[in-house]
């Protein structure tokens, strides 16, 4: 089973940019799912791990379901900071949100991998919160199949990252959630947004990852101590190229792949001649000479 990751795609209304103009988010997500579209072979579905939106506007939910009619392949939402609960549910009917409520939280059922999505988003704040009443439901759904192979999807990285400015999500915001988690080794991963870089983290001996953006990327600052203001008045994103990430699942392993949305020129072609070469494992030194090491 392969699954795709995008995440904070950060759509703003039809027509427009984001921060000031600057990022063509609407654009960039346009060129990511042509980039899953295309991919070989086929990803059995694509997780977009929340910053849905910019500002949670009805507009912005409106060109998001119009973007997502390009994309060919199963898709499910999770919620993020950026997006707002009420709107997202009053302007997306997409079947997997049917009945979801209070909080954007929800089970995938149909696939060899079991998807939990989570709402770890505040009506309050932009960090990172999930209640007990959240909690509760996430150990329910877990013990319900303690044996299947499952992967938690999530806004906000339970955990830090050393970007502090990114880091500030609330004392002990996550434990009961890693704590939770750890009863569960049949959870593969955790599948994170919000930091728009591509990060990893073991947390009770679970590996959670943190998906690149599809548009802007947080500048890598791991200095510590407090934001360094002179530092951010620069910006606070970096216009790195934008990635997706495939989680791939051979029923025994799972293995992440980070990848770029744009494509990149191909070098070294093979022949015939070393293809043959390769599969025979011919002599190492009679190989080097001809160039046929891989
Ligand atoms: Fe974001």
């Amino acid at each position: 089973m392969l699954i795709a990751q995008i995440t904070d795609t950060h759509v703003v209304k039809t027509g427009g940019r984001a921060y000031g103009d600057q990022v063509d988010t609407n654009g960039m997500l346009r060129q990511a799912i042509a980039r899953l579209n295309a991919f070989a072979p086929r990803p059995d579905l694509v997780v977009i791990t929340g910053d849905l939106v910019d500002h949670g506007t009805p507009e912005e939910y409106a060109a998001l379901k119009t973007l997502l009619l390009e994309l060919e392949l199963p898709f499910y939402l999770v919620i993020g900071n950026h997006d707002d609960r009420a709107t997202l549910m009053a302007e997306l009917d997409y079947p997997h949100l049917s009945g979801v409520g209070p909080f954007v939280q929800y089970v995938v059922e149909p696939y060899p991998i079991r998807l939990i999505a989570l709402d770890s988003t505040s009506d309050e704040h932009h960090r990172g919160e999930f209640c007990e009443q959240r909690l509760a439901w996430l150990s329910d759904r877990l013990a319900e199949q303690p044996d299947r192979p499952t992967i938690v999807a999530l806004h906000h990285p339970p955990f830090d990252t050393g970007i502090v400015t990114m880091d500030a999500l609330g004392p002990g915001w996550a434990d009961g959630l890693n704590a939770v988690l750890a009863g569960y080794p049949n959870v593969l991963r955790v599948l994170c947004g919000h930091v728009h870089r591509s990060i990893q983290a073991v947390v009770g001996g679970r590996l959670m990852n943190v998906c690149p953006s599809t548009a802007h990327q947080v500048n890598l600052d791991l200095a510590a101590g407090a934001p360094n203001p002179a530092r951010l008045a620069e910006g606070f994103f970096e216009m790195e190229p934008p990635a997706f990430q495939l989680h791939r699942w051979d029923g025994q392993t799972m293995v992440t792949h980070t990848a770029l949305i744009e494509r990149y020129r191909l070098v070294a072609p093979i022949s015939r001649e070393m293809m043959e070469a390769m599969a025979t494992r011919g002599d190492l030194r009679e190989m080097r000479k001809k160039d046929l090491v891989f």
